[in-house]
């Protein structure tokens, strides 16, 4: 076999998620004439997105305001979002969720016919649209069968891609596995665009798939573009314990509760409102999720959780909704938890946790989507373009997906369309170099006394305990040690696969590189900030602090040492900073 075989292409994306065929799509659309590539790890019908389970959010009713959308938006992600993007995603949101219902998204409807909307948690109106529960099933079939129709568009399925292609200071492309094959394979392209998703699997206990490593934000932060915002990881409230399958927020929105072991309600004890049901807001359960997260552990604190084997959780009663509601809107909800907790929903109480769900931070990426590298782009959870700030809000991911897909899309392919092509000798120079790298060390290497799984759970604890819901100093320190421990334990990892077809022992090995990549940036930033914010909860510093905090973290690569960690400040517009206010 070839040491490598190359491909060439205008535009690259790569991920096949929902911001993934979001940007291919806009990219085709913008410029007919390119072609356009797509590489993604997985088949894309298998990209995270199909897991999405609530819903997307977006203005549609007559009683709700883009105004009121980013107001939500911007004080839900504790003032650290950029109030530009923000105005951009909340005005370009329900074009692209109408855009979907044309090309064949299966929304749901009121009574009447009209698109049906729930709230959300933190949302102060009704404005999230679903399909039941299984929204990003609904949405990632409408964008993969419409991405079918671009013969411009080529798929490259099951690639796994290991490095960047830089040509002086220009992204031209990347190199991948094709893990069907073991086979090298580079995408020559003027612009490339990162979709990869997020990168949970850093943490032990997530609703984030397998999938999730943070290979995109790693080949960034490698390649020398800044990370930002990594310090803040949201915890979703409900979570199963053991598997970490989400339980959605819809379950709430429908008018679910949360109770402790007495049965008891206990959000009403922390500024999250009143029990009576309100009108839109039908309870305090809805609060955002990292208020929920941080009041189950003071519960837990104070013993009033329930222990299981897998660890505490409280209790989610949907059982008053009856069974009608929950066929008609939860139904996947009952699907889960009929198979992976042996109950029904509808007779019987759900125990859940809180789950590592999102990350914040991303990329660093303007409101295109360009990052600071010429020819890179980014879109989706890869990305930190900035609009959920220090928390997301339920329901904006999805649709952030849609706008800043479409974004990112356009501007790579307007890009890719006035620029030159790279110079063929140096990056060919680079192909080879990787090819090497990964044969030498990986494919070709024999001995090693460390274990993948080993290293990857230390990782993993060390992530939990060090920067969970709740940090301080001593914990980040000693996250930050082990993870550089880990780090330099890694090059004595032993492989036993040979094979150059589907060697997911190698795969699993490259992820971990890019999770531990990824680690260091979350722990260094966290450590350097100093205050409370969003879901960044600091017991050492537990106030906000605007004179010195109001401003994004950059987690800039170092080879030989931690990150460094540079400040940008926040874009302000129309929304001077002021305090989050829930109860009442
Ligand atoms: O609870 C959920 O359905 C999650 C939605 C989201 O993270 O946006």
């Amino acid at each position: 076999m070839p040491e490598y075989r190359t491909h060439e292409h205008d535009v690259l994306v790569i991920g096949g998620g929902g911001a993934g065929l979001r940007a291919a799509i806009a990219a085709a659309e913008t410029a007919p004439a390119l072609s356009v590539a797509v590489v993604s790890k997985v088949y894309p019908m298998r990209s995270h997105t199909v897991a999405a389970e609530g819903g997307a959010a977006a203005v549609i009713k007559p009683s709700d305001s883009l105004d009121d959308h980013a107001y939500d938006t911007i004080s839900g992600g504790d003032w650290l979002c950029d109030q530009d993007a923000v105005e951009a995603f909340v005005r370009e949101a329900p074009q692209e969720m109408l855009r979907l219902e044309y090309w064949g998204c299966p929304w749901s409807r009121e009574p009447d016919g009209s698109v049906a909307v729930r709230s959300f948690g933190g949302m102060k109106t009704e404005r999230t649209w679903f399909a039941a529960d299984k929204t990003g099933f609904h949405m990632l079939h409408t964008l993969f069968q419409t991405s079918l129709k671009y013969q411009t568009i080529t798929r490259y399925d099951e690639w796994f891609v290991t490095a960047l292609l830089v040509d002086d200071g220009r992204c031209v492309g990347a190199v991948a596995i094709e893990l069907a094959t073991g086979q090298v394979q580079a995408v020559l392209a003027r612009a490339v665009i990162l979709t990869t998703g997020g990168c949970g699997k850093v943490f032990p206990f997530t609703t984030n798939a397998s999938i999730k490593t943070g290979d995109g934000m790693a080949l960034a932060y490698r390649a020398g573009v800044p990370l930002k915002d990594m310090e803040f990881v949201q915890y979703h409230p409900t979570g199963l314990p053991f598997t970490g399958i989400l339980i959605t927020e819809a379950t709430r929105s429908e008018g679910g509760w949360l109770l402790n072991k007495d049965g008891y309600r206990y959000l009403q004890d922390y500024d999250l409102g009143t029990p009576e049901p309100h009108p839109v807001l039908r309870s305090m359960e809805l609060g955002p999720r990292d208020r929920l997260s941080q009041a189950f552990v003071k519960e837990a604190a104070l013993g009033r959780t329930i222990a299981t084997k897998h660890g505490d959780v409280v209790h989610l009663d949907i059982r008053h909704l009856g069974a009608k509601v929950i066929e008609t809107k939860l139904p996947f909800v009952r699907e889960l938890c009929l198979k992976y907790e042996h109950l029904d929903p509808v007779k019987e109480l759900i125990p859940v946790r809180p789950v590592v769900h999102y990350l914040m931070g991303g990329v660093h990426t303007d409101i295109r989507g360009a990052t600071p590298m010429e020819g890179l782009f980014a879109a989706g959870e890869t990305a930190c373009v900035s609009i959920n700030g220090a928390n997301r809000l339920g329901s904006n991911s999805l649709t952030e997906i849609l706008v800043f897909g479409a974004r990112a899309g356009t501007a790579a392919a307007e890009y890719a369309a006035a620029s030159r092509p790279a110079s063929r000798s140096s990056v060919i120079a680079q192909v080879a170099d990787e090819a090497r790298r990964l044969r030498e060390r990986f494919l070709d290497k024999s001995g090693g006394r460390e274990r993948l799984a080993t290293l990857r759970t230390e990782m993993q604890q060390a992530m939990e305990e060090g920067a969970g819901i709740y940090r301080d100093e001593a914990g980040l320190v000693a996250a930050a040690e082990t993870i550089q421990v880990v780090k330099d334990r890694f090059p004595d990892v032993r492989l036993d696969d040979r094979s150059l077809t589907f060697n997911t022992e190698l795969v699993t090995c490259l992820e971990l590189a890019n999770m531990l990549d990824v680690a260091e940036t979350i722990i260094h930033s966290a450590r350097a900030r100093e205050e409370s914010r969003g879901a960044h909860e600091r017991t050492d510093y537990p106030a906000r602090d605007d004179d010195r905090f109001l401003a994004h973290s950059l987690a800039w690569y170092s080879p030989n040492g931690p990150p460094r960690i540079e400040y940008l400040p926040v874009t302000i517009t129309r929304w001077p900073p002021a305090e989050r206010v829930y109860g009442g």
